[in-house]
């Protein structure tokens, strides 16, 4: 089966998509083409041969307050800057059927070096999540996301993402 990455279309199928997680689930079925049209959020889909939505994730422009940011980080920065750009990687999840086969990797790597990709043009600091749960936290973990403790949202920053 090949899969690719691409813009989420209408002529996608994201009917039948299952990650186990129903506000997942329905918001690529129900939601995420709305937000497109609206501006609000990007989303990028892995698709089969028969654009058949199999995994998705979602970016936005987005800020962290300067005193959820970790003390010895934010000392850094100049304090002028008391919202700090990032980018949000909103949602991400495979469909079940193909669950375990480094596809969830694959789209995550694919959200950071877009995240990279857009930051050489349009400045940000790090890319941000918001698990869903203490297993997303742990799969995020892997990749070196660090958890802001105030808000349970983990960061990877830039800097990271460009040595990786
Ligand atoms: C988390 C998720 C995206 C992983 O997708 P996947 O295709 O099964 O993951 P991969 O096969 O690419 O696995 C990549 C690595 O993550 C690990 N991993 C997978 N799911 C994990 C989880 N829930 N917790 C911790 N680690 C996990 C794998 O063991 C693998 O590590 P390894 O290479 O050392 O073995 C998928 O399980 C999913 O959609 N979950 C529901 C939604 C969700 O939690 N989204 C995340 C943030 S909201």
């Amino acid at each position: 089966m090949e899969l690719r990455i691409v813009h989420l279309e209408k002529k996608h199928d994201k009917s039948k998509f299952t990650c186990g997680y129903e506000l997942l689930d329905n918001y690529i079925r129900k939601q995420a083409r709305q937000d497109v049209n609206r501006d609000l959020s990007a989303c990028f889909v892995l698709v089969d041969n028969h654009d058949t939505v199999k995994g998705y994730y979602t970016l936005s422009a987005n800020s962290i307050k300067r005193e959820e940011f970790l003390d010895d980080l934010a000392k850094k920065l100049p304090p002028s800057y008391t919202e700090l750009p990032t980018i949000l990687l909103g949602r991400l999840a495979i469909d079940e059927s193909i669950k375990g086969n480094g596809y969830g990797e694959k789209i995550l790597l694919d959200a950071l070096n877009r995240s990279l990709a857009i930051s050489e043009s349009m400045d940000s600091i790090a890319v941000v999540v918001d698990p869903i749960d203490e297993k997303a936290q742990n799969f995020y973990l892997q990749y070196g996301f660090i958890l802001l403790p105030t808000s349970g949202k983990m960061f990877l920053p830039m800097k990271t993402i460009k040595e990786m």
